[in-house]
């Protein structure tokens, strides 16, 4: 798949920056990926930001990236702690971490934002962010499946420890056992994919992010999408979904 942009500025904070900026693009479309953990965002991710040359922002990506530094403080340790555990990283430390990024919701080739917001008052500080840029969101594609097949798509999923491909031990396996298609990393399983912390991350998503499919239904932004069938299946009806004009 082809990478529009190695997500630097994105994945490292501070003053980094893309070594492969993102292209310009006439008309960036600025989104949201909503729905449930293991439904298949970061999938769908992918294969729209290769189609629209949006940007993949996701918070998830950034703290898994940041649980390789060698001295995390003690705030980062305590949300490392938090994610393994399947617990959502407290408000403030992410609107911290996004408000840092605010240089890449202005990127030039757009944006889809992956895991953030996740609480209502992620989402409302996202709101007050984007009307200080001068921004607006175009939509926010909700991805909608039944528990047994996410649970599923979860338990059988396997990560590469250096580029972070992501596989499927049934829907999407790698050509040699264990072994990354893209680098020839090892493909590992993600600590948050154990059963236990499953449970916790479902908990969660339906106490504190479910709030949002009507948040966003309110502001006219909301698309439901069915996410069963195969990847390219949940692609096309994704694809159509952000290419609906707004119902603002
Ligand atoms: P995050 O990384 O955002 O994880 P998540 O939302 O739990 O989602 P996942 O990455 O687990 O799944 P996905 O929906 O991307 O599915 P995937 O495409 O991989 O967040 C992790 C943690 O970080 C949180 O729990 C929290 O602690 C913290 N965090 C992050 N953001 C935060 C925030 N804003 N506030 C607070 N805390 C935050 O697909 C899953 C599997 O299914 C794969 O194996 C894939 O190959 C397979 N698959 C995908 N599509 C299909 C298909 N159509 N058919 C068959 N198999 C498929």
């Amino acid at each position: 798949m082809t990478v529009h942009s190695d997500r630097a500025a994105w994945l490292q904070g501070g003053n980094a920056q893309c070594n492969i900026p993102a292209p310009c693009v006439a008309h960036p479309h600025r989104l949201v990926l909503l729905g449930p953990p293991g439904v298949g965002k970061g999938t769908q991710a992918d294969m729209l930001c290769a189609e629209l040359r949006t940007c993949h922002l996701s918070t998830g990506d950034v703290f898994r990236a940041a649980d390789t530094c060698q001295t995390p403080s003690p705030a980062l340790e305590a949300a490392l702690h938090s994610m393994k555990r399947g617990d959502l990283i407290d408000d403030e430390m992410v609107i911290q971490l996004i408000r840092e990024r605010g240089h890449c919701l202005c990127c030039r080739g757009g944006f889809l934002l992956d895991g953030f917001p996740r609480t209502v008052h992620q989402a409302q500080e996202l709101d007050k962010l984007l009307t200080d840029l001068n921004l607006a969101l175009d939509a926010v594609l909700c991805l909608d499946l039944d528990l047994d097949e996410i649970t599923a798509r979860l338990g059988g999923r396997r990560t590469c420890a250096d580029c972070k491909a992501v596989y499927h031990l049934q829907s999407r396996p790698p050509q040699s056992d264990g072994l990354c298609d893209e680098c020839s990393g090892t493909l590992i399983q993600r600590e948050d994919d154990r059963p236990e912390a499953i449970r916790v991350r479902m908990q969660t998503y339906l106490s504190e992010t479910s709030p949002l499919i009507e948040y966003y239904t309110q502001a006219g932004l909301l698309r439901s999408i069915d996410a069963s069938g195969t990847p390219e299946e949940v692609f096309a009806r994704s694809l159509k979904a952000a290419s609906e004009p707004a119902a603002r």
